[in-house]
């Protein structure tokens, strides 16, 4: 099994296509490379391979920002994650190589997911803030729209961010920038 970390820049014409397609967000179906190169210059990709196979992928996104009581939180994001071939332990493998690079590098990552997910995270032993997802809210279209992800996820955040997290409700939202 072989994990690596590509930029957008670096993907091949085929690595997009089978990223779009496992991802199966219909607006962007119709990315062609070049698009998708810009759209994502700001994530890195990481892939777990099996005999040039790729058989599970994720996105870091650096360009998340969060905004918790006037105050700006520069996280990286992990999203996108998806296994293609599932229930083979493809999943957990490549999510606990992400956990330990991103540890490694000292970067700061949070991830969201809906409550049906929770017991992979559960197994995979990281941190969940429960019922803290929902507290992430967005400007757009003139109107707030709050995150439908239940929990946050703790890939890897010092002890002051977890317990800033951790405090969020009904009248203390993180503003998604
Ligand atoms: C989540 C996902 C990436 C996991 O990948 P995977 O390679 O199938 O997972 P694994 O084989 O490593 O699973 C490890 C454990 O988590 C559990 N698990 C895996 N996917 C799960 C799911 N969707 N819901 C609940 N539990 C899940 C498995 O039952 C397994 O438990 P076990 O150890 O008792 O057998 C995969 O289900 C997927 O691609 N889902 C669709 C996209 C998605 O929901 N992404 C996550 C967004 S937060």
């Amino acid at each position: 099994m072989q994990y690596s970390i590509k930029c957008s820049k670096d993907l091949s014409d085929k690595e997009i296509e089978l990223i779009l397609k496992s991802w199966e967000i219909e607006d962007w179906f119709n990315l062609n490379s070049f698009d998708f190169k810009i759209k994502f210059e700001n994530s890195e990709f990481h892939f777990l391979e099996i005999e040039d196979k790729i058989v599970s992928l994720a996105r870091i996104n650096f360009n998340f920002r969060l905004e918790i009581q006037k105050n700006l939180y520069n996280f990286a994001e992990f999203v996108g994650f998806v296994s293609i071939e599932k229930a083979k332990k493809y999943g957990s493998f490549l999510f606990n190589k992400i956990v330990a690079n991103l540890t490694e590098r000292k970067i700061e990552t949070i991830g969201f997911c809906k409550m049906n997910l929770r017991p992979f995270y559960e197994k995979n032993n990281i941190q969940i803030l429960y019922g803290k997802g929902i507290f992430i809210t967005e400007f757009e279209n003139n109107e707030w729209i709050d995150s439908d992800d239940d929990d946050i996820l703790i890939l890897s955040t010092s002890e002051e961010h977890i317990n800033i997290l951790q405090n969020l409700n009904e009248q203390n939202k993180a503003i998604l920038i």
